[in-house]
C-alpha cells in the first residue's frame, strides 16, 4: 500500500503495512518474537546474504513486525522507505552513519532537544563528526556555516521544547543549494501534523517512543528515507555511491536506486550497529499509531485551550505554544503544520528556577516525567532535568531557560488540567 494514493491518513494509519498472516490469517500484525529464520536451501541462504533477494535472515537486520512498522511509518510520512531502530537517538546516528566520517560536520539547528544538542555537541565527536549550531531563522548564517565538509543539515519541525517551529522549504531550499541532505526530526509533530518530505526534507527521523506509540510504553526510532536525493550527484557520500568492501564491491545507489539509503540502513547500520527495533516494540508502536490522528486533534485541541488559558494568567510571564496568535511562529502553523502546532510548549513563571520547582510538585494530574507525548498530560522543569547539562547560554537558546516548565498536554478533559494548573500556580506563588 506504499505508494498507493487512493487512502487518506486515516485508513493508512491502521492498515498500511499490514495484511492478514498469510498461514493463519491473524488480522492483526502478530509479534515474530523469533531471532532467526529458515532459509529453504544454501542457494536462498547465499542470495540473501548477498543482498541479491529480500528477505529475513536474522533479527538484528529485519523481522517481520518491525516490518510492518516500517512501511507504515514510511507511508505517513510520505517516504520510499524506513528503518526502525531502539530509540529516537539512535535513529539520529543511524540517519548521519552513511553520511558522515572523521573530520566532516552536520549543522544543526540550535533549537533542538537537549538530548540532541548533548548528542551532537559532545557524543558524536568520538567518531571525529562535528556540529555546527546555527540560529535556523538567519539563513545567511546557516549558509556560512556549511563548508566543503559538511554533509547535512539537521532541524527540528516542531522543536522540542519551546514552540518553535522551523521554516522547512526556507531551510530544505538552502540545503538544496549546497548540494547537502536536509534531515527532520519531526517528533514533536508527528506526520499527523507535519509531513516534512512535503517541504523538501531528504530524510525524516522519529523518536517512536513518543505521540507515533502515544502512551509511553516503548523506546523506538525511525529514520524514513524520502528517495528523492541523488547520491551520486557528488563524491561525497562514498557509503552510498562508491564500491562496498563489506559487499564484495556493490554500490547501493547503483544496485538500489532510490532505496539505497533504506537498504544501507539495514544492510550496514543494523548490521553493524545493532541498534534494532524488537518485536514487542514494534507492536506496541503499531497499536499506537492505528488512533494517531485521533490523538493528535485531542492533543493540539486541549494545548490550545490550555496555552490560551496560561497565557491570560498574571501568575505566567509568557507562553511560547506556536499555535498561540502571541507567537512569533504562529505564521508559519498553517503553512508547515497545518492541523495544529502540537502539544507541546514551554511556560515563564513568575518567581523563576524556584516557582518552577514548586509548580511541579505542586501538580498533581499532571506527571513530572522526562517524557513528551503521553496520552497523559507531563510536565519538567527542563533547566533542572532534560537541559541541565547545557549552559545556560545554550538553555536559552534552545527554549529551556531556568525559569520556564516545559508541558507536554495530554488527551484529559481540558477543564480538568486547567483547574490542576491553577491549584498549582497558586501554590508555585506562595
Ligand atoms: C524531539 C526529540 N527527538 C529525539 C528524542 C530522542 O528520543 P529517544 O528518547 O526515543 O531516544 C527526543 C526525546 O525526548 C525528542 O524529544
Amino acid at each position: 500500500m506504499t505508494e498507493n494514493p487512493i487512502y487518506g491518513f486515516d485508513t493508512l494509519q491502521v492498515h498500511a503495512g499490514a495484511r492478514p498472516d498469510p498461514t493463519t490469517g491473524a488480522r492483526q500484525t502478530p509479534i515474530y518474537q523469533t531471532t532467526a529464520y529458515v532459509f529453504r536451501d544454501a542457494d536462498h541462504a547465499a542470495a540473501l546474504f548477498n543482498l541479491q533477494e529480500v528477505g529475513y535472515i536474522y533479527s538484528r537486520l529485519t523481522n517481520p513486525t518491525v516490518a510492518v512498522l516500517q512501511e507504515r511509518i514510511a507511508t505517513l510520512e510520505g517516504g520510499i522507505g524506513a528503518v526502525c531502530c531502539s530509540s529516537g537517538h539512535a535513529a539520529q546516528i543511524m540517519a548521519l552513519f552513511p553520511l558522515m566520517g572523521p573530520g566532516l560536520n552536520v549543522v544543526v539547528s540550535t533549537r533542538l532537544y537537549g538530548g540532541s544538542v548533548t548528542q551532537f555537541s559532545h557524543t558524536i565527536k568520538r567518531f571525529g563528526w562535528e556540529a555546527k549550531f546555527v540560529d535556523f531563522d538567519d539563513l545567511d548564517a546557516v549558509r556560512a556555516a556549511i563548508d566543503d565538509n559538511t554533509r547535512a543539515v539537521f532541524c527540528e519541525s516542531i522543536a522540542n521544547p519551546g514552540g518553535y517551529i522551523t521554516d522547512l522549504d526556507a531551510i530544505a531550499g538552502v540545503a538544496d543549494a549546497a548540494g547537502l541532505p536536509l534531515i527532520v526530526d519531526n517528533t514533536s509533530a508527528t506526520p499527523y501534523l507535519c509531513r516534512p518530505i512535503e517541504h523538501g526534507a531528504t530524510l525524516v527521523v522519529h523518536s517512536v517512543t513518543k505521540y507515533l506509540t502515544g502512551n509511553g510504553t516503548v523506546m523506538g526510532g525511525a529514520v524514513v528515507d524520502s528517495g528523492r536525493f541523488d547520491w551520486s550527484a557528488s563524491d561525497k557520500f562514498p557509503s552510498l555511491s562508491a564500491p562496498e568492501p563489506a559487499y564484495h564491491g556493490l554500490k547501493f545507489h547503483e544496485t538500489f536506486g532510490n532505496l539505497a539509503f533504506t537498504f544501507h540502513g539495514i544492510a550496514i547500520g543494523l548490521r553493524d550497529l545493532g541498534m534494532t527495533m524488537n518485536p514487542q516494540a514494534a507492536h506496541y508502536a503499531l497499536m499506537g499509531i492505528e488512533t494517531l490522528s485521533l490523538r493528535m486533534e485531542k492533543h493540539v485541541a486541549n494545548a490550545k485551550r490550555v496555552a490560551a488559558w496560561l497565557e491570560q494568567d498574571p501568575r505566567v510571564e509568557y507562553v511560547t505554544y506556536a499555535g498561540l496568535e502571541s507567537s512569533p511562529y504562529f505564521d508559519r502553523v498553517e503553512r508547515i503544520c497545518p492541523k495544529g502546532a502540537g502539544a507541546l510548549f514551554t511556560v515563564a513563571i513568575k518567581g523563576g528556577y524556584e516557582a518552577c520547582v514548586r509548580l511541579v510538585d505542586s501538580l498533581e494530574l499532571f506527571s513530572h516525567v522526562a517524557n513528551l507525548g503521553d496520552t497523559r498530560s507531563l510536565v519538567i522543569h527542563a533547566a533542572s532535568t532534560t537541559h541541565r547539562q547545557l549552559t545556560e547560554e545554550q538553555q536559552v537558546a534552545a527554549g529551556a531557560a531556568p525559569n520556564v516548565v516545559r508541558f507536554s498536554i495530554g488527551i484529559e478533559d481540558a477543564d480538568d488540567l486547567i483547574r490542576d494548573l491553577d491549584q498549582a500556580l497558586a501554590k508555585a506563588a506562595d
